[in-house]
């Protein structure tokens, strides 16, 4: 069973994506509960005809069998940055994880509400749920985002770009690993100049506010990001992907949540993959968990 406490955009598409795949149960959470039984009264029709799945709205004391739970809540929207509402989502995290701590503490849990490093990291202490259990999302989404740039600035296919890794904290600090990507065999930084490397951090950081300016909250790319961790952990299936997670001494970072290299299957995060980062990247990955210390310390 999926619980996904959150019936907004991404919740939604999440939801979406879950059903109409067939992946597994879902109930839907939302402080406006009437708002999560009208997603699972129009989302239930794109449940395909020969599935047996179900969505339905419902509360705290139903998510008890939940494999996977995503938390997509949001107790405001933000404009300039991702930690405008640090301590309003810091209480409301807290809250959650009391919840499931209570109804759920079995479950593998899946935390896309911003600002998620910090979310994460206070989850975890909260909750008492083992690191390998909670993940926060975004640096997947950012490698895409970082992958995008690339084929754009290239004219080519994002499926000639390989090895787009972002790392680090899902905001301003985050670290895209130019030193590992590949277009075609040949390294990016073989090719790109200072002004394209600069140009492409520069869009990747922003992003989030380019898309804003055009249509407003990104939807699409964190649901398909959250739905692929989804379906490895629901069908067992090992993935490679950066996630948010609690560091206790890899890369020569503790006591933070960040976005690290890691395997995932059935049992959550299965491995933290320590890949080679050059002096220069791992230097920024410190800053960017310096820089989540801080947000945690002033929560
Ligand atoms: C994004 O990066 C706002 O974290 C959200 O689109």
């Amino acid at each position: 069973m999926i619980s996904i406490i959150g019936s907004g955009r991404v919740g939604s598409a999440t939801a979406f994506l879950a059903a109409s795949n067939s992946l597994d149960d879902i109930h839907l959470i939302n402080r406006h509960k009437e708002k999560a039984l009208g997603q699972a009264l129009d989302i239930s029709n794109a449940i395909p005809e020969n599935s047996s799945i179900t969505i339905v709205g419902s509360d705290y004391s139903e998510i008890k069998n939940s494999e996977v739970i995503v938390i997509s809540a949001s107790t405001g929207t933000y404009t300039a940055n991702r930690v405008e509402l640090l301590s309003e989502q810091s209480k409301m995290i807290k809250d959650i994880a009391k919840q499931i701590k209570h109804f759920a503490s079995n479950s593998k849990v899946l935390i896309i509400s911003n600002p998620v490093d910090v979310l994460t990291y206070l989850f975890l202490k909260e909750s008492g749920l083992p690191r390998e259990r909670v993940m926060g999302m975004a640096s997947s989404l950012d490698s895409s985002r970082f992958r995008y740039l690339i084929a754009r600035e290239l004219d080519t296919n994002q499926s000639e770009i390989k090895n787009a890794l972002v790392l680090g904290e899902h905001g301003d600090s985050m670290v895209p690993i130019f030193s590992l990507a590949k277009w075609k065999g040949k390294p990016i930084l073989d090719i790109f100049d200072e002004e394209q490397i600069h140009k492409i951090k520069g869009d990747l950081i922003f992003y989030w506010k380019i898309l804003r300016e055009y249509k407003g909250p990104s939807v699409f790319g964190i649901a398909k990001n959250t739905f692929d961790i989804i379906k490895a952990i629901i069908n067992n299936e090992k993935i490679s992907v950066p996630v948010s997670v609690l560091l206790n001494g890899e890369y020569g970072i503790s006591d933070v949540s960040l976005g690290i290299p890691t395997q995932i299957n059935k049992t959550g995060i299965s491995k933290i993959e320590e890949i080679n980062l050059d002096k220069s990247e791992l230097d920024l990955l410190h800053k960017s968990a310096d820089t989540i210390k801080e947000y945690i310390n002033s929560c």
